[in-house]
């Protein structure tokens, strides 16, 4: 940085504004709905309530398009702590598989014991009468460890696959996206919701700096640079390697990915996140370092909502 400590001067030049408290405007007074450590009975039940009220959109979605759930197999890919996949199964699906490269509900450990515990609830206000091992034991359901680059499961065994907040850390990218469509049956589904690294939180927490948009601003060195001069070494390292681990793809290159094979776009939906909007409306000339290839559409995007039809088998 600059003496003047409200400014950072990029590699080439360019000179962006700091903007103290920039980051914790944009990620201040989000709750999450992953348990904490120490977290209360209330903290449980009120992000329980949060996954119930995402799994009731998620099925109006579901639904929509596929018709009634019933019989339906279903793969959830990156299915996390798997809680959306025993609800789907106890909301009459046919057969749901959740696959993770960590999945929470079957690991060793404080994380997995929160996940457990929340997925009682979870069950609990759904009116399951039982918990986590019950359902796992009595619902059309597996959930275990797997690679979505390299799904151990059948070809043409799924009539809907699909994945949230998962392809954006996945690599390489195609990879999945080939496997998933892979596993489906000719004409069945694939959803995809992609959080698109350019968008204002897409860059997740560890991405997010009092430089407005750093992550669309500055090449990862000059990231590295200002984290370690704001922050110190160790902070520098850690979020630099986070940003390497996401797929840093324009909302174009998204598109031609998930179209890529043997599909049919069914629908395409960037989801605008008023909290850009309002952002770029205060700061206008923001978009005008923004690293080669990248367009004020690209920022604006908190979500990319994907529906695919795997192509019918010709006759
Ligand atoms: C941000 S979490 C989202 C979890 C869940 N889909 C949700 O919406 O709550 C991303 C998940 O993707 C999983 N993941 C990342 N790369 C993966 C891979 N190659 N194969 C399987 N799972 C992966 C992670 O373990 C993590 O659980």
């Amino acid at each position: 940085m600059t003496s003047d400590a409200q400014v950072f001067v990029r590699g080439d030049g360019r000179r962006l504004s700091v903007l103290p408290g920039f980051r914790e405007r944009v990620l201040g007074g989000r709750r999450s709905v992953t348990p904490r450590d120490g977290w209360s009975d209330d903290e449980y039940g009120a992000s329980a309530d949060r996954k119930l009220a995402r799994f009731a959109r998620l099925r109006a979605e579901f639904e929509g398009r596929t018709g009634p759930l019933e019989d339906a197999r279903v793969l959830e890919m990156g299915c996390g702590d798997g809680i959306n996949c025993l609800l789907l199964a106890h909301a009459g699906a046919g057969f749901v598989q959740g696959v993770d490269l960590a999945p929470a509900l079957l690991e060793d450990s404080d994380r997995g014991e929160r996940a457990r515990r929340l997925a009682d609830v979870v069950l609990t206000r759904a009116g399951f009468g039982g918990d986590h091992e019950a359902a796992l034991a009595q619902l059309p359901v597996d959930v275990r460890k797997m690679d979505v680059t390299a799904l151990d499961l059948p070809d043409a065994s799924f009539d809907l696959a699909w994945s949230r907040s998962v392809l954006e850390h996945v690599m390489p990218v195609g990879r999945a996206l080939a496997e998933g469509l892979r596993v489906v049956r000719p004409g069945g589904l694939l959803h995809h919701r992609i959080d698109p690294f350019y968008g204002i939180r897409g860059c997740h927490k560890r991405g997010v700096v009092d430089i407005p948009w750093a992550h669309a601003r500055l090449d990862l060195e000059d990231f590295r640079r200002f984290v370690a001069e704001t922050e110190g070494e160790d902070s520098a390292t850690q979020r630099h390697t986070r940003l390497r681990t996401l797929n840093q793809l324009c909302t174009q290159a998204w598109h031609a990915v998930v179209v890529a094979g043997e599909v049919e776009l069914l629908d395409w939906t960037p989801v605008r996140s008023e909290q850009a909007d309002e952002v770029l409306a205060e700061l206008p000339g923001l978009t005008d370092d923004l690293l080669d290839g990248l367009s004020e559409d690209d920022l604006v995007y908190s979500e990319l909502k994907v529906w695919l039809r795997r192509t019918p088998d010709s006759p």
